[in-house]
C-alpha cells in the first residue's frame, strides 16, 4: 500500500530553513523563517512566560483531561486580548486549536461543512500555507489583488475590484494586521471601506491575525478585527500565540466565530468542539495555560506588554536603519516602503534570481519571493544586508 504513496508538495518557508542548515558558511544569515530573534541571534523565552510556568509547575495538580474546545479561561483571555468588548459574548463561540495553523484549519472545515460550495478569498500574494490547506481540502478559491509590486505598497483600489467578482456567501481572507509576506497593511480609512464593501456584498470576513502587537501596538492591531466584529453579521477569526508570546513550539492558537443570534452561536461552539474531536481530540493545554495565567494577572501582564513592546520596537528601528543604509548606498528613496510596512515581514521587491544570487555571494537566505524576517536582523547585519540588495542590482 505505501508504495502508492507520491511525493507530497513541500512547503518554501520549511524547505529554506533546511537549506540554511546546510550551507557551512560562517557568515550565513537567516531571514526565512518567521521566529524573532534578539541581537544575539537567539529567540529566547520571554520573562513572562517563564514565571508563568514555574507558577504553572507549582500549581498545577493534574494532567486530566480539560473541555474539548479547551479550557475557559484561555478562551475568554482571548477574546478579551483580541475582540476586547467589539461584540457581545451571546454571539462569540471559541475553540483552542494547536497554533494558528490549527485554527486556520478548524475555519476552512467549518466553512466546509457549513457552505461547501463557497468560494475562499485569499490575497495575492498570502502566507503559502493558506493555499496548502486549501488545495489539501479540495476546497474552491480565487484570489484577490493585494499588492502592488512597482510601490511595494498595498493596492487597495486593486483589492475592492477584484473582490467585485466575489458572489454574495463567499469568504474573504484577511491579515487582520501584519500582512504575510509583503508587510503591507490596510490603514483606519481603508478598514472601514472594506467593511462596508463586504457588508454591501454579503461577503463573510475569515480574519488570520498571527502577529497582534508586532506592527503599530496591540490595540491599534486589533483595529481591523474589532471593526469586522462589530459591523458584520458573521466573522471566522484565527489567531496565534506562537509570535506575541513566543511559544512557538507549544503549539497555541484559537478559532472564533462570531454568529448573528444565540441559535447560531449554539451551533457554531458545537461545531467547533466536534471538530476538535474529530481532527485530534482535545488541544494542548500547556500553552493556553500560560496564556491565560498571564493575561489573567496584572503584573505579569503589564511584564509581558513591556517585552512585546521591546519587541516591536526593536523591528521599528531596524527597518528605519535598514530604510537609512539603502538610501545611502542607492543614493535614492526607492526602499523606503520598508519603513512603512510593519510586523516580521518585508516583500523588498527583489526577482528570483536576485534572492538566490543574494544567497550565493552573500550567505542571505530570504523566501524566493523576496520576503524578509526583520525580526532577524539586527544592528551589524542591517548593513550586510543592504550590501547585498545593492550588490545584485535591486
Ligand atoms: C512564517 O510565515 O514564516 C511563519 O508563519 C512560520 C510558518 O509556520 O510558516
Amino acid at each position: 500500500m505505501l508504495e502508492n504513496l507520491q511525493q507530497q508538495p513541500s512547503d518554501k518557508i520549511l524547505d529554506l530553513m533546511q537549506i540554511f542548515i546546510e550551507d557551512t558558511r560562517e557568515n550565513k544569515l537567516d531571514l526565512g523563517i518567521g521566529v524573532y530573534k534578539n541581537e544575539l541571534g537567539k529567540t529566547p523565552i520571554m520573562e513572562s512566560v517563564k514565571k508563568a510556568e514555574k507558577i504553572l509547575w507549582l500549581k498545577e495538580e493534574t494532567k486530566a483531561y480539560t473541555k474539548l474546545a479547551g479550557d475557559l479561561s484561555y478562551l475568554k483571555a482571548m477574546k478579551g486580548l483580541i475582540l476586547a468588548d467589539s461584540v457581545d459574548d451571546n454571539r462569540v463561540s471559541a475553540a483552542h486549536t494547536p497554533g494558528g495553523t490549527g485554527a486556520i484549519r478548524q475555519g476552512f472545515e467549518l466553512i466546509r461543512i457549513a457552505s461547501p460550495k463557497a468560494k475562499i478569498w485569499v490575497s495575492n500574494p498570502t502566507w503559502p500555507n493558506h493555499i496548502s490547506i486549501l488545495n489539501f481540502l479540495n476546497m474552491n478559491h480565487g484570489e484577490y489583488i493585494y499588492f502592488d509590486k512597482n510601490t511595494c505598497d498595498l493596492d487597495f483600489d486593486g483589492m475592492i475590484s477584484s473582490l467585485d467578482r466575489a458572489k454574495p456567501g463567499d469568504i474573504v481572507l484577511l491579515h487582520g494586521c501584519c500582512h504575510n509576506p509583503t508587510g503591507a497593511n490596510l490603514n483606519q480609512k481603508q478598514w472601514q471601506e472594506l467593511v462596508d464593501f463586504l457588508n454591501k456584498k454579503q461577503l463573510l470576513p475569515f480574519i488570520d491575525i498571527a502577529y497582534q502587537g508586532f506592527g503599530n501596538g496591540l490595540i491599534d492591531d486589533a483595529y481591523g478585527v474589532r471593526l469586522l466584529a462589530e459591523q458584520c453579521d458573521e466573522i471566522i477569526l484565527a489567531a496565534s500565540c506562537s509570535k506575541n508570546f513566543g511559544i512557538y513550539r507549544e503549539r497555541t492558537g484559537i478559532i472564533f466565530t462570531i454568529s448573528k443570534d444565540e441559535k447560531c452561536k449554539k451551533l457554531s461552539q458545537g461545531t467547533l468542539a466536534f471538530l476538535n474531536r474529530q481532527n485530534f481530540s482535545f488541544p494542548p493545554d500547556h500553552g493556553g495555560k500560560l496564556v491565560s495565567l498571564i493575561l489573567n494577572d496584572e503584573h505579569l501582564k503589564k511584564s509581558w506588554i513591556d517585552e512585546l513592546e521591546g519587541m516591536r520596537l526593536n523591528m521599528l528601528e531596524i527597518r528605519k536603519m535598514l530604510v537609512k543604509e539603502l538610501q545611502i548606498l542607492s543614493g535614492s528613496h526607492r526602499f523606503d516602503f520598508l519603513g512603512k510596512h510593519r510586523g516580521m515581514f518585508s516583500l523588498i521587491g527583489a526577482s528570483k534570481e536576485q534572492v538566490i544570487e543574494i544567497r550565493k555571494r552573500h550567505a542571505i537566505y530570504m523566501i524566493e519571493d523576496s520576503r524578509i524576517n526583520i525580526a532577524s536582523l539586527n544592528k551589524n547585519t542591517v548593513a550586510t544586508l543592504a550590501n547585498a540588495i545593492i550588490d545584485v542590482g535591486v
